[in-house]
């Protein structure tokens, strides 16, 4: 049983993975830990695609079998998975057998039915590259570019899959759930695109071109062809294991909704008799220089190499505080470096350790108790019950920046609060009122600290469990009972230091 299903695209195993392929997977990650948080009961699945023309030809240039290369690629990326602090339940390679079988036995289901049939596919074949071409592979004089050679129209034998049968089904769906696709603009798009009569869709390739791919159960001269094998694994993961599907969402780049996860997917469940995952939601992707990161245009930036010097939570604070979900996001050491320095090392680094220096100073480690409210201390206390339920909610919307956003001007007030009380000065009187304003400040100061840890907890779960461990509090329950302020740190021992975002050698101009 899951409440909430959710999925990341599988990445193709071509190449290392990048800042888009961990973006991707830190987002789903804190819309897992988000719906955890809630007391759902979360089911969380990625993996790698590998089947296909390109695994096969790279493997042959490298002397390797498909599935030897595979191995290693689809390693890389599920190695990445827990230096990022990934919560995944599930790890699936469409290689795997429990894949295949499932992807077999919808083929063949939708081949009884009649909805899969062998027709003429025809188009401009490449040759030196083994594949077809479209029409956006054209230069813009209407030639073939030099990179694709000889290019020939060719007719070969293919299945074809009736998806135009199923557009009328389709749109009456889109209508009757609106807010199927997240962003509401992506919608639209959907419809657009439907505004034209689809094509069939062509499955399978012939074998003797690839034969790096999943056999049809009812010809296996042939093979399923790309989408058809990959759009399966969010099925074929959980297919035997009652109460998961259908997914609660699907987490994709825009470059995949349309057509695949936005038409095909949902006509290839109902055509098998499938339920309907409940939402996609699908985010921009990240540029540098205004051009998307890609391998083929080789400005990738490998995301290990920025947990290694920052680790994996400044990584997720920058890439989930940066990005608007849905907009397109830059990236760049710059930019990374303006947040790490700013709001994790300065706002949020530093607050940490003078709350502990000054409780280790002036209270004996000790958090005292909440003792009399004054101004300030009610200010701040107000401020976070305005902030914690507009948080929740914007977690649920998937403004997680704007969420983020409103934190760390509260993790301000608490800085400014901070030199306000100027609990060193009031350490040094000797009046009553004075110690008693000391204690309260601490209270304050310890109390904000621990409501900002447990906030932060789905983007940097481990910053997270450190701060409330340094303040003697181990958070543990869902975020209806810890984001409310109270008491409990009262009497708690406070560590005497920590250093979470240490500052990085000065960056020198190249
Ligand atoms: N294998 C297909 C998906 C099959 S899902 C049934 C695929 N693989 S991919 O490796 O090319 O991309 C995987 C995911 O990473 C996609 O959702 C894609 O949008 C995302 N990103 C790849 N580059 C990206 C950026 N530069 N920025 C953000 N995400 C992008 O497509």
């Amino acid at each position: 049983m899951a409440d909430f299903f959710i999925t990341t695209a599988i990445d193709y195993v071509n190449g290392s993975p990048h800042i888009g392929h961990a973006y991707e997977k830190i987002l789903t990650d804190v819309i897992a830990r988000f719906h955890r948080l809630t007391g759902d009961s979360v089911h969380f699945l990625t993996g790698t695609d590998e089947h296909g023309q390109k695994v096969q030809q790279t493997a042959r240039a490298r002397g390797v079998t498909p599935l030897e290369f595979a191995d290693s690629i689809s390693a890389e990326f599920r190695a990445m998975l827990p230096r990022l602090e990934i919560s995944n339940d599930d790890f699936i390679r469409t290689t795997e057998e429990r894949h295949k079988r499932v992807v077999r036995e919808i083929l063949q289901r939708l081949y009884d039915k009649g909805d899969i049939y062998k027709g003429e596919y025809r188009g401009f074949y490449s040759l030196r590259q083994e594949q077809f071409l479209q029409e956006k592979d054209r230069s813009a004089d209407g030639t073939w570019p030099e990179i694709f050679g000889e290019v020939s129209e060719i007719v070969e034998p293919n299945y074809f899959f009736r998806l135009r049968a199923y557009q009328g089904w389709l749109l009456d769906f889109l209508a009757a759930n609106e807010r199927f696709v997240f962003p509401h603009f992506r919608q639209k798009q959907v419809l657009e695109f439907l505004k034209e009569p689809l094509n069939d869709l062509c499955i399978s390739r012939p074998r003797e071109r690839l034969e790096w791919g999943i056999p049809l159960p009812f010809d296996d001269a042939f093979v399923t062809y790309v989408w058809f094998d990959a759009l399966v694994n969010y099925y074929s993961a959980v297919a035997d294991k009652p109460g998961v599907w259908p997914a609660a969402l699907h987490v994709i780049g825009k470059d995949i909704l349309v057509p695949p996860h936005a038409v095909y997917w949902p006509i290839m469940l109902h055509a098998a008799g499938l339920a309907l995952p409940k939402g996609l939601l699908v985010h921009g992707w990240w540029l540098t220089s205004g051009e998307k990161m890609s391998k083929s245009s080789g400005n990738a930036s490998n995301p290990l190499d920025i947990v290694d010097e920052f680790g994996a939570d400044a990584l997720r604070y920058f890439l989930i505080r940066e990005m608007n979900v849905g907009q397109d996001g830059d990236f760049s050491r710059e930019l990374f470096l303006t947040r790490y320095n700013g709001d994790l090392a300065n706002d949020l680094g530093n607050l940490v350790n003078r709350a502990l220096n000054m409780t280790n100073r002036f209270a004996g480690g000790l958090v005292p108790g909440p003792g009399a409210e004054h101004g300030p201390e009610r200010e701040l206390r107000e401020a976070w019950g305005a902030l914690a339920g507009d948080y929740v909610a914007l977690f649920r919307q998937f403004q997680f920046h704007a969420a983020l956003e409103r934190l760390f001007a509260f993790i301000r007030s608490i800085n400014a609060y901070v030199e306000r009380r100027a609990p060193w000065k009031l350490g040094k009187s000797p009046e009553p009122a004075d110690r008693a304003l000391l204690a309260s400040s601490l209270f304050t100061i310890a109390e904000a600290l621990r409501l900002c840890a447990a906030a932060l907890r789905p983007v940097m779960p481990a910053s997270s469990e450190r701060i409330a461990a340094v303040l003697g509090c181990a958070p543990a329950g869902t975020w209806a009972e810890e984001l409310v302020w109270g008491g409990r740190l009262e009497g708690s021992r406070v560590a005497t230091a920590l250093v979470l975002f240490p500052k990085p050698a000065v960056e020198r101009a190249p």
